[in-house]
């Protein structure tokens, strides 16, 4: 089972390089991830949070009536100028839960693991969720979206959480 980076791992904040070759490595790897994701109960987890510097991310967010989703080499194309405000929660920061303002309409072009370009239309968590993926991508992660003085209160709330497990 792959090994899901926490916060403040350096791996984190690690940009993920394009995917070139679409081969059976490629879905061997969005294969184990989607059981890492399943197992810790996840929406969504990137190659970044499992030490793979790919740009992979898989996604099965409930309101998403299509289930399970592999974006190879995501791209925002489009985002909706109004943003709002998401609960989120990561799997790199278990038990931190912090408010992330976005957009919430975004069209996303990816390639599938075939290596077929497709675009989707996200709405709500989904363009919520992807949105984050993305981030963790380049390196990013949630609580870098909010200002010095709430991110400082966030990681200091981490950091006492990581101590009582
Ligand atoms: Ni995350």
């Amino acid at each position: 089972m792959l090994k899901i980076l926490r916060f403040p791992d350096p791996g984190l904040f690690r940009k993920a390089v394009p995917v070139q070759t679409f081969d059976e490595e490629l879905g061997e790897i969005a294969l184990q991830m989607r059981e890492a994701m399943y197992a810790s109960r996840g929406v969504g987890l990137s190659g970044t949070q499992v030490d793979i510097h790919r740009r992979i991310i898989v996604l099965d967010e409930p309101d998403d009536e299509a289930g399970f989703k592999v974006l190879i080499n995501p791209e925002i194309v489009w985002r909706e100028d109004e943003e709002v405000g998401f609960d989120e929660g990561c799997l790199s920061f278990p038990s931190l839960y912090v408010e992330v303002n976005r957009a919430n309409r975004i069209r996303v072009r990816a390639h599938d693991l075939l290596g077929n370009e497709f675009e989707i239309l996200a709405e709500g968590s989904l363009s919520q969720c992807i949105q984050h993926e993305i981030d963790h991508l380049d390196g990013k992660v949630f609580v870098d979206h909010l200002s010095p003085a709430r991110r400082n209160r966030a990681l200091l709330k981490f950091s006492k959480l990581s101590k009582l497990r």
